[in-house]
C-alpha cells in the first residue's frame, strides 16, 4: 500500500511541478499577500488543483490538506490524509530565485507513510516510505553522522511570518552560527530538508512552519537515519512547526542549543501556534 500511494504522489508531483516549470519567469502571475509577507499566486494555485486532482481521482476517499485551498474531509473516515505544499518557496519562485520545490506527504494518523519534494528545475526528486527508506532518485540515502556541530553546514529559515519569534531565534542562531562552519538560508522549507536528508546539510532548524513545509522533509530525514523534533526535542513537530533536524549527532546538539533559549511553551508565549 505504501508504494502505491508514493507512486500516486511522485505523480502528483511532477503534475504540480509541470505547471510551476511553465509559469516560472512570467510575470502576470497575480500574486497577493494573504498574510504580511506571505504571497500566493496563480503558481501555487494551479499547481495545486493539478496536484490534488490526481490524488482524488486515486484515493477519492482520502482526506486532503492543502495549503491554498484548506481541508477537504476524507468521506468514509478514512485514517489517510495528503499534506501538499504545492510550491514552497514562493517568494524565490516570483523573484526568479531558482530554489523552490513541490511537496507531498501522505499521513496515516498523523505520521508520514509516504512523502515527495520535487524540485522541478532540476529533475531532482527526494522520495521516502515508512521502513523503506529515503532516495534521491534511484539512489538510496544514509545520513553519515556527526559529534556536534564542528565544521557542519546548516540551512535555516527566517521567521518572516513570526516576527514575535525573532529574539529567541537570533539567539538560537548566534550560538549555533559560532560552532558551525556555515548556515545557508535558501528560502524552500521542504527543500532544505530534503537537502538534509541527502546529507547536503548536516542540519536544520526553523521556527512556526506549516505542516505542508514539513511533512514529506521530515519523512525523508527520518528514513535516511536522521532525526527530527520540536524544540523540546519531542514529536510535536507537525502540530506547532518548531523544528530542529539533522544526522543524530547534530541534531543532538541543536537540542542542547535551543534550550538555553526557549522551548514550546516560551515560543508559544511568544507566537501561538495556528490551528491548521
Ligand atoms: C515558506 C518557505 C520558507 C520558509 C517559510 C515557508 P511558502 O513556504 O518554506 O523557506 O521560511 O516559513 O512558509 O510560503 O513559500 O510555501
Ligand atoms: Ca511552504
Ligand atoms: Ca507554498
Amino acid at each position: 500500500m505504501h508504494d502505491e500511494i508514493l507512486s500516486v504522489a511522485i505523480t502528483a508531483a511532477y503534475a504540480g511541478g509541470d505547471v510551476l516549470l511553465r509559469l516560472y519567469g512570467r510575470g502576470d502571475l497575480g500574486s497577493e499577500e494573504k498574510a504580511k509577507n506571505d504571497l500566493v499566486s496563480r503558481a501555487d494555485r494551479e499547481s495545486e488543483a493539478a496536484i490534488v486532482e490526481r490524488i482524488r481521482w486515486a484515493f477519492p476517499d482520502h482526506a486532503v490538506l492543502a495549503e491554498e485551498s484548506g481541508r477537504q474531509a476524507s468521506s468514509g473516515g478514512s485514517e489517510h490524509e495528503w499534506i501538499i505544499d504545492p510550491l514552497d518557496g514562493t517568494t524565490n519562485f516570483l523573484r526568479g530565485v531558482p530554489f523552490f520545490c513541490v511537496s507531498i506527504a501522505c499521513v496515516q494518523r498523523r505520521r508520514p507513510i509516504a512523502a515527495v519534494v520535487l524540485d522541478p528545475l532540476r529533475g531532482d526528486l527526494f522520495t521516502a516510505t515508512r521502513g523503506g527508506g529515503a532516495c534521491r532518485g534511484a539512489t538510496p540515502l544514509r545520513l553519515r553522522d556527526r559529534d556536534g556541530l564542528d565544521a557542519a553546514v546548516l540551512a535555516t529559515g527566517f521567521p518572516f511570518k513570526a516576527h514575535g519569534a525573532i529574539d529567541a531565534y537570533l539567539a538560537l542562531f548566534r550560538d549555533v552560527f559560532i560552532e558551525s562552519r556555515a548556515i545557508r538560508r535558501c528560502g524552500a522549507a521542504a527543500l532544505d530538508l530534503a537537502y538534509t536528508a541527502a546529507g547536503v546539510f548536516d542540519g536544520f532548524f526553523e521556527f512556526r512552519l506549516a505542516p505542508w513545509d514539513v511533512a514529506a522533509g521530515a519523512l525523508l530525514i527520518e528514513e535516511a537515519g536522521g532525526v527530527i523534533t520540536d524544540l523540546d526535542g519531542r514529536d510535536r513537530w507537525l502540530e506547532g512547526g518548531n523544528i530542529l533536524a539533522g544526522a543524530p549527532g547534530v541534531h543532538r546538539r541543536l537540542v542542547e542549543i535551543a534550550a538555553r533559549h526557549t522551548s514550546e511553551e516560551h515560543l508559544d508565549r511568544l507566537v501561538p501556534a495556528k490551528t491548521i
